[in-house]
């Protein structure tokens, strides 16, 4: 995907070509946070079965998060003279996150699925922070911050997962 940028200047020291090299991988991590935000809703509504309230608001904490972490990279996107591209059809084409079932969703297959869904977001996000080094201290910073985050979610997930 080819990020668009603004022609007005940006008015900091960023390397010629840091501004697009930046967006170019925070887009393509935005495309993975907005699909892990509707995955996170739709086991939130069809999930059943025992621990279902505590899932059911646990996955409301993370997106909640992951709702606030996309908002951040995407406006980095901007400030830093990009365009944000949340398009669904961008979402739909970009995203690195597979299938995902439909229908109800007992609530052992739910943890499973989220907790994949976010371990893809993280690789992404962790690939993404390596591009940035380097390149951009301030976006570095802002994906090591999200990544921070969903990986404690990730940790305070899978403790969900029964494995016994
Ligand atoms: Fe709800």
């Amino acid at each position: 995907m080819t990020t668009v940028l603004t022609t007005e200047p940006v008015p900091f020291d960023l390397p010629r070509e840091a501004p697009q090299q930046v967006c170019e991988n925070l887009n393509q991590w935005l495309t993975d946070l907005i699909g892990l935000s509707l995955r996170l809703k739709q086991a939130h509504w069809n999930l059943r079965g025992p621990r279902f309230k505590s899932v059911h608001e646990q996955l409301d904490e993370i997106l909640a998060d992951v709702r606030k972490a996309s908002d951040d990279v995407a406006e980095r996107i901007v400030t830093i003279g990009g365009a944000a591209d949340g398009r669904p059809r961008q979402v739909a084409e970009h995203s690195s996150l597979g299938s995902f079932p439909p229908g109800q969703l007992g609530v052992d297959q739910a943890v499973e699925q989220c907790c994949s869904d976010l371990a893809a977001t993280i690789r992404r996000g962790r690939a993404c922070q390596a591009a940035l080094a380097g390149l951009d201290a301030v976006s570095e910073g802002l994906a090591i911050d999200v990544l921070a985050a969903l990986e404690k979610h990730h940790w305070l997930l899978r403790s969900q997962a029964d494995r016994t």
